[in-house]
């Protein structure tokens, strides 16, 4: 499909080199249906093979970033299908996108919305965000990461509380407790903010950003001793690069670098 059959997002460019995709069910707050996720999948795929982009931002509405997986569409599910279809395993697809997915977060992001919120590389939320894990108020819990990303960003204690009681975490908590990079102050434009985030990482060498991607992944899936092993290597290879004789260089020279990506 292309991006003008989407039925849930929206997809535009709103600077050279950045994908904007916004989350559009606003009567359902988002809410994330099977259709909406493979929509996200595909817009998401599609730009991390589209050489003329380098990042991109995930947003929703001022009300929502998405208030979780569509209840009406799990409500009647039972266990042979839910197993049988893999239930929510094609969310992990957009975790598989090596270019950096930005998530600017207004608004409800609960339950799949939280979870979505994780899968991204960076946070910044406005004023009004509420983080939650309410699963357990719908006799389930989170199924999409929420009990593991959440626990990596708070610690255990945090999460336990949050995923057990269901209740929402503030912006300002958010930030302290580190979920999200930082608050969008009031008045501030967040999807604004992270299109500016995505454009200072288009001007870096797009080699080294995907290469500084997969290793701070690597980070929350390896022991410590194979996620250095693993950053070490990449640092090596990028040796192997014409940005790395440009960057390093430029700055020999004192001047700007001028990254091709090769
Ligand atoms: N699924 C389906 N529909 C949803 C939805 C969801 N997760 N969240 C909101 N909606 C719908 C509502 O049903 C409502 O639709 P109708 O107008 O047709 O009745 C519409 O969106 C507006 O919602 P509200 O009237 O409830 O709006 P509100 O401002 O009063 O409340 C809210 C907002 C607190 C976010 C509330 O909508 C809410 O609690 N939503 C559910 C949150 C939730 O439990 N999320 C977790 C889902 S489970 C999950 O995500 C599993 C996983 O791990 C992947």
């Amino acid at each position: 499909s292309s991006s003008s059959n989407y039925k849930n997002i929206l997809v535009s460019s709103p600077e050279k080199g950045v994908t904007l995709i916004t989350l559009n069910r606003p009567k359902a707050l988002n809410a994330l249906n099977s259709e909406l996720f493979t929509e996200l999948n595909h817009a998401a795929k599609t730009a991390d093979e589209d050489a003329g982009v380098n990042a991109i931002v995930l947003t929703g509405s001022e009300k929502a970033f998405a208030a979780g997986a569509d209840i009406k569409e799990m409500l009647s599910k039972d266990f042979s299908t839910a197993y049988k279809s893999n239930f929510l395993g094609h969310w992990t697809e957009l975790t598989q996108v090596r270019k950096p997915i930005i998530a600017a977060v207004s608004g409800h992001a609960l339950g799949g919305g939280c979870e979505l919120a994780m899968m991204c590389d960076v946070i910044l939320a406005s004023s009004t965000a509420n983080f939650g894990q309410p699963e357990i108020n719908l006799g389930v819990i989170p199924g999409a990461g929420g009990s593991q990303r959440l626990t990596k960003a708070l610690g255990k204690s945090l999460s336990m509380e949050l995923v057990l009681t269901g209740r929402g975490l503030s912006a300002a908590e958010a930030e302290k407790h580190g979920l999200i990079s930082r608050v969008v102050p009031e008045g501030g434009d967040v999807v604004a903010e992270a299109v500016k985030v995505a454009v200072q990482i288009g001007k870096k060498g797009q080699i080294a950003v995907q290469a500084a991607k997969e290793a701070v992944n690597a980070s929350f899936e390896l022991p410590l001793a194979e996620g250095l092993r693993v950053e070490r290597r990449l640092f090596q290879a990028l040796f192997a690069t014409k940005d790395q004789k440009e960057g390093m260089g430029a700055f020999a020279e004192k001047r700007k670098p001028a990254f091709t990506n090769e």
